[in-house]
């Protein structure tokens, strides 16, 4: 129970945090109706739709993970443009029992990017629950664990994608994570391995029943890697297999389809990748309800690049940061007068400075 000043409160925040969305706009007719009927005990419903674990998101709309893509820079503008939830790229748990150096680079986190998720992937229950159990006294809120990478050297190790296929297995990483950290566990997987393999609720059930507090649903077969439309119906059939929170993935591109997939789908969450890159401002576009062919002005776009790649050089130093920075600058180039000329002069950037003269020659 809470009382009425708490409740009003509760009601102008929800309205001020996630301002046209039609779960705001819902969560606040439930409570003016609340407040009429001076009944405020199914408030903690509706504020737990908002809820993983004991990790409370401001709306719900979360940056997926991706290697190469989601890295601190980036994940701190998604945050900034309004991201309820970022999610590192995917961390090998055999890398971090061997101790590799890289390793650490790609869970370096920063307080402002709270809260964030940190994905794990293996095969092995021993490996992943011990590694969880090591870095779990580091800064993140969440830990995922990968289900559904497709790529080739992941799935032969039997990782991935391939657990898909090994609901058993699944369900003994999942369970045994569960009792060595105090971190609420998620997992992310796919809607099967192919056509004729399609077991999606059934994987989530067995995470379910292992102790998982979210499952990730993205839309598309293992085989189909991201090629084809992604199935949102596979997504509505794991919402209602489940009573833990589900985060629907797969061909978000803006305000329109993010609502759509929630109609349609009934997920508690969406989760954003390939329409993110280049493209922070999605998460405020969502919220905002911008039109989808909103183009942003040139010198907001220039400003934003220039902010990412000062951090990664910070992060990373010039030479690697600005390697890095140059497949961002034709991601946020794309679609745009200038995109042809920019992606090919940016593969040959090699300093802040180049890439500055560069972003100046811009849409002029
Ligand atoms: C370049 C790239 C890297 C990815 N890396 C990861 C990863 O590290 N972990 C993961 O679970 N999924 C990864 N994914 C999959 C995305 O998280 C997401 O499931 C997929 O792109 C479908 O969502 P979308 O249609 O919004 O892009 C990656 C996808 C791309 C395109």
């Amino acid at each position: 129970m809470i009382c009425a000043y708490e409740a009003l409160q509760f009601k102008s925040k929800a309205l001020e945090q996630i301002k046209c969305d039609d779960r705001s706009l819902r969560l606040a007719k439930c409570l003016d109706r609340s407040l009429r009927l001076d009944s405020y005990v199914f408030l903690s419903e509706v504020a737990m739709s908002l809820e993983i674990g004991p990790v409370c998101l401001k709306n719900p709309y979360i940056l997926a993970p991706m290697a190469g893509v989601s890295d601190l820079s980036f994940r701190l503008l998604c945050r900034e443009m309004g991201a309820a939830l970022v999610c590192m790229e995917m961390i090998s748990a055999k890398a971090i029992l061997y101790g590799n150096r890289h390793t650490w680079d790609l869970c370096e986190t920063e307080p402002a990017e709270a809260p964030v998720s940190l994905q794990l992937f293996g095969s092995d229950p021993e490996v992943i629950s011990e590694m969880a159990a090591r870095i779990e006294e580091r800064p993140f809120d969440l830990l995922d664990i990968n289900m559904g990478c497709p790529v080739p050297k992941v799935v032969k190790n039997g990782e991935g994608s391939a657990l898909m296929r090994n609901p058993g297995l699944a369900y003994e990483i999942v369970s045994q994570t569960v009792k060595k950290i105090r971190k609420p566990v998620t997992v992310k997987i796919r809607k099967g391995w192919n056509d004729r393999e399609v077991n999606a609720v059934e994987l989530a059930k067995a995470v379910e029943a292992a102790g998982a507090s979210a499952i990730a649903v993205h839309g598309r077969t293992r085989e189909q890697y991201y090629s084809g439309k992604a199935d949102w119906g596979i997504i509505a059939d794991v919402k209602n297999a489940v009573k833990i929170p589900v985060i629907g993935n797969g061909d978000v591109t803006g305000a329109a389809s993010a609502r759509a997939m929630m109609k349609e789908t009934g997920c508690d969450f969406v989760m954003i990748g390939r329409a993110a890159r280049g493209n922070p401002w999605i998460f405020r576009s969502i919220l905002e309800d911008w039109p989808e062919d909103y183009l942003l002005p040139w010198e907001e776009v220039k400003t934003v690049v220039l902010r990412q790649a000062e951090k990664t050089v910070a992060l990373r130093g010039e030479y690697t940061g600005i390697r890095q920075m140059r497949k961002h600058v034709a991601w946020y180039t794309a679609g745009r007068r200038c995109a042809a000329a920019m992606r090919r002069e940016a593969g040959t950037i090699e300093t802040l400075d180049d890439l500055r003269a560069l972003l100046e020659k811009g849409e002029g």
